[in-house]
Formats: structure tokens, C-alpha cells, sequence
């Protein structure tokens, strides 16, 4: 294989480290240029959803670029955004058929934030601005969705330049922020997670509150915690008592990954506009954007001479859309949703196995193959020093070994804790997970051995 030279000229995203360079991939695997194969136990960042190299999309992609690469929006339309927008609408829960795009997901959310503030400023409630989000939700990294979102560590550097918008607590009965029991929130119909949504708009003030927005089961932040039952339920209650939009980012769950096209559907209820991105080209080509409740359009249409003051170069891109055609029409095709309730349950069964052997394994959880583990240094949950870096020393531990998971941390309070979303593609195979999960046994070994004797060392 043709040697490739580093090159000194990238903007690493860490500048200290060595990353190793791909060169191809092949259904889970990828294949780097000095030979070790890594199996995407991550499907990248919960973007390749269906793995690498497959021809189908490539060639779907090089037919469009080939026909016309780029047209603006502002003047000119393709046929494959009208076939992609009529099959994301399909698949989206009534009455949400409008579909926008964007590149990336933080875009996406930017997007649905303006589309919630104009909408009821040209409905003559133009003190509507302020977003609440959730702590510990990740909505993306530019200055709109990371004011709503509420991950500390990334919002710490740029907070004086932040929007204000307001956060309450995310629900996560295991380590619940309210210190409640789950059975008693269960038998008194009364929770605090979803109270303290209300108490913040009523604080804040329902007229000047535009949005709230949520991740339907929250991913990278805790690691696929998903919500009690009925929290949604009663989200929706509240939001509709006082006007707010309910914004569902279904970035990283949507289009299958949870076991639905969208994770809301598992808790039956319609938010008012769903964020999309990462699985709707499964990371073939930049693309997301949000479906948008037709109640929404009306407003569009009646008070706003039906025009949206946004837009990007490359919204509704001809070649990322072309992608996007040829993924949902494989994950039809290929019954990916059936899959995904397949291996997910085979894959969560196995982490479960894993927990009985495995003491530092505190819970298991998620929803189709969206799957995370939180670690502890007890029964009791007491997280590890976080200078440890337990997940990602895990990690590290797995790619030597040839496989990539999705390490993160701050599970408990946003600085400590540590958690891995286990999210292979979602047309993976049985003996793919086999493998998995050894090697995950394995890493999680000798990441615990090297910190004991690290330990040891120490303390000598
Ligand atoms: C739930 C959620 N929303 C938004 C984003 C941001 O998407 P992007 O990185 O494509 O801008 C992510 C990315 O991880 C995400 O997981």
C-alpha cells in the first residue's frame, strides 16, 4: 500500500495526539494504512449507520454531482430534494411534513431556534425568545445550540459569549438530580423533572419563552439515559399550557437507531419540530435538518408572507440529498428497523451478561442500538477520580485491540462520572457483536488493571 506522509499542515482536533489514518472501510470495519482494522462499534459518532464502502451510495452520489453538483436554493430546487423531503415526511409523525436542510445537526437546532423565535414574534408575541434546554443535552457546538445545550465542560470556554437562554435538570431516575426514587414519583403521578420545566417558565415568564428542547433519550452527555414513561406526556402538557414549542433533536436517534424512525414515537407524543442529522445519509455526506409541524407552516403562511429569514449555502445540497435518498431506501430495503430490535436486544442482553462479571459496570441501558454503560467504583455508584479518564482509557485500550466505542464523561454532574454509548451500524450482524462485546471485555480489563497498578505504583 502507497505509504501516506503525515501531513504537519492539519488542524488536528488535538494537537498532541497521533491519529490513525483510514484508508478504506468495509461494512463495520475500518482499515487504517499501517494495517490494523478497527471494528466501528460506534458507527463513527452515531453517523455511519450503515457501516462503509458501499458502492450504492457512492455511485447514487457521483450520478447527481455529476448532473448538477450545486444549485443555490434561494433560485432553483433538484428532483431528489422533493423525493427525499416526500420520503422524510412519510416517515415523520403527522402533522409534521415540512422538511428543511442543513449540513450538520448543530445547524439543524440553529435552524429550529430561529424558526420557534420567529414564528411567534410575527404571531404578535415578539417577547418570545428565550430556549430552555436540559443540563447534560448536547444540541451542537455553535453559539444558539450550545446556549441550549447544557454540556459544562464545552460551554465553560465561551461563556460570556453564550445566549441566555435556561436549563433544568435532565430526568435520570438512576441518579435522579432531585434525590426521588422512581417508585415514588411512579405512585404519586408527580415528578419533579418534569415540574421544574414549569417552575422555570413561570420564573422566566411564559411570554418570553419561545422553545423548549429536548433529546428524547439523552445521548452523549449521560450516555442513552432514557426517560420514566410518562415524562414526555407531560412535557407536552406543559409546553402546550404556555405557548412553547417542543423541539425533539433526534440527531443522534433518529432514523432507526432507537428502533422507531424516531425515538419520540416511543413515548406517543408530537413535538412541534423534529431536529434530524448523522443517520439520515449515515455519514456519507454532510446532511440534517428539521420536519416541521404543518400548525407551524400555517403561522408561516398567514403571518409571515411565507417567508423564513434563514438560510445556507448549502441547505437542501444536491449530493448530500442524493445521499440521503440512497440510505432511506436501503434502511427500507434491508428492513433496518427489524435489525435494529434484533441486535439491539442480542447486543443489550450481552452487556447485561457483562455486568455480572464485570463489578465496575454500574448500569447498563438505551433503547435498540443506542446502548450505554455507565462505570462506578462500587456497588453504591461512587464515580472513579475523574483524572482517571476510565472511559476513555477503555477506548484507547479497545482501539489497540481493533475496535472504536464512544467514550464520554461527566456522567453524574457534568464532571464526574464516566459512561460508553455502544452504537454499531444499525445493519450489523450477530457474530459482529460477538466480537464486540469480547473486545470491549477485554479493554475494560486491562483499563482497570493499568489503573490498579498505576495505583499501586503510587501508592509504593
Ligand atoms: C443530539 C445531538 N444534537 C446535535 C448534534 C450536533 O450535530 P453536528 O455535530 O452534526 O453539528 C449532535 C452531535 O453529536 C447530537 O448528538
Amino acid at each position: 500500500m502507497e505509504e501516506i506522509m503525515r501531513n504537519d499542515h492539519v488542524f488536528h482536533r488535538d494537537l498532541l495526539k497521533q491519529y490513525p489514518i483510514i484508508t478504506h472501510g468495509k461494512g463495520p470495519y475500518l482499515y487504517s494504512e499501517d494495517g490494523r482494522r478497527f471494528l466501528d462499534a460506534c458507527s463513527g459518532a452515531v453517523a455511519a449507520n450503515l457501516g462503509h464502502g458501499i458502492k450504492e451510495i457512492a455511485e447514487a452520489m457521483a450520478e447527481q454531482a455529476g448532473k448538477a453538483a450545486f444549485v443555490h436554493t434561494l433560485r432553483f430546487e433538484t428532483p431528489v430534494l422533493y423525493e427525499l423531503s416526500e420520503k422524510i415526511a412519510k416517515l415523520a409523525p403527522d402533522p409534521l411534513k415540512k422538511v428543511y436542510f442543513t449540513s450538520g445537526g448543530s445547524e439543524a437546532n440553529e435552524s429550529a431556534i430561529k424558526l420557534a423565535r420567529q414564528y411567534h414574534k410575527d404571531a404578535g408575541k415578539p417577547e418570545k425568545h428565550v430556549v430552555i434546554g436540559r443540563w447534560q443535552s448536547y444540541h451542537g457546538n455553535t453559539f444558539g445550540s450550545l446556549s441550549a445545550g447544557g454540556d459544562i465542560k464545552r460551554r465553560q470556554v465561551y461563556t460570556p459569549n453564550l445566549l441566555d437562554f435556561k436549563h433544568i435538570h435532565s430526568p435520570n431516575c438512576l441518579r435522579c438530580p432531585f434525590q426521588r426514587e422512581k417508585k415514588d414519583c411512579d405512585k404519586t403521578q408527580n415528578w419533579s423533572c418534569t415540574a421544574s420545566l414549569e417552575q422555570l417558565i413561570l420564573e422566566i415568564g411564559p411570554q418570553n419563552v419561545s422553545a423548549f428542547i429536548t433529546e428524547p433519550i439523552t445521548g452523549s452527555q449521560l450516555g442513552s439515559v432514557v426517560p420514566p414513561e410518562s415524562y414526555f406526556q407531560e412535557i407536552r402538557r406543559i409546553c402546550d399550557r404556555y405557548d412553547v414549542l417542543l423541539i425533539a433533536d433526534e440527531v443522534m436517534t433518529g432514523f432507526g437507531r432507537t428502533g422507531k424512525n424516531f425515538a419520540i414515537e416511543h413515548f406517543s407524543i408530537i413535538p412541534d419540530i423534529i431536529t434530524f442529522g448523522k443517520g439520515v445519509s449515515a455519514g456519507y455526506a454532510p446532511l440534517a435538518g428539521m420536519i416541521v409541524h404543518e400548525r407551524i407552516m400555517d403561522g408561516l403562511m398567514q403571518n409571515s408572507k411565507g417567508k423564513f429569514v434563514h438560510g445556507y449555502t448549502y441547505s437542501g445540497h444536491p449530493v448530500s440529498v442524493a445521499a440521503g435518498l440512497a440510505v432511506l431506501q436501503i434502511y427500507e430495503r434491508e428492513k433496518i428497523l427489524e435489525n435494529v430490535r434484533d441486535a439491539g436486544k442480542y447486543l443489550f442482553d450481552k452487556l447485561i451478561d457483562l455486568k455480572t462479571r464485570i463489578p465496575f459496570i454500574y448500569d447498563v441501558r438505551g433503547m435498540g442500538l443506542l446502548l450505554g454503560i455507565e462505570f462506578s467504583a462500587d456497588k453504591a455508584g461512587t464515580p472513579f477520580e475523574p483524572s482517571l479518564q476510565l472511559s476513555e482509557r477503555i477506548n484507547e485500550k479497545a482501539m489497540e485491540l481493533g475496535a472504536v466505542f464512544y467514550p464520554g464523561n461527566g456522567t453524574i454532574n457534568g464532571q464526574m462520572g464516566d459512561h460508553l454509548i455502544v452504537s454499531p451500524p444499525l445493519n450489523c450482524k450477530k457474530d459482529e457483536l460477538d466480537e464486540l462485546v469480547q473486545i470491549l471485555e477485554n479493554s475494560m480489563l486491562l483499563a482497570i488493571e493499568e489503573i490498579r497498578r498505576g495505583l499501586d505504583d503510587a501508592a509504593k
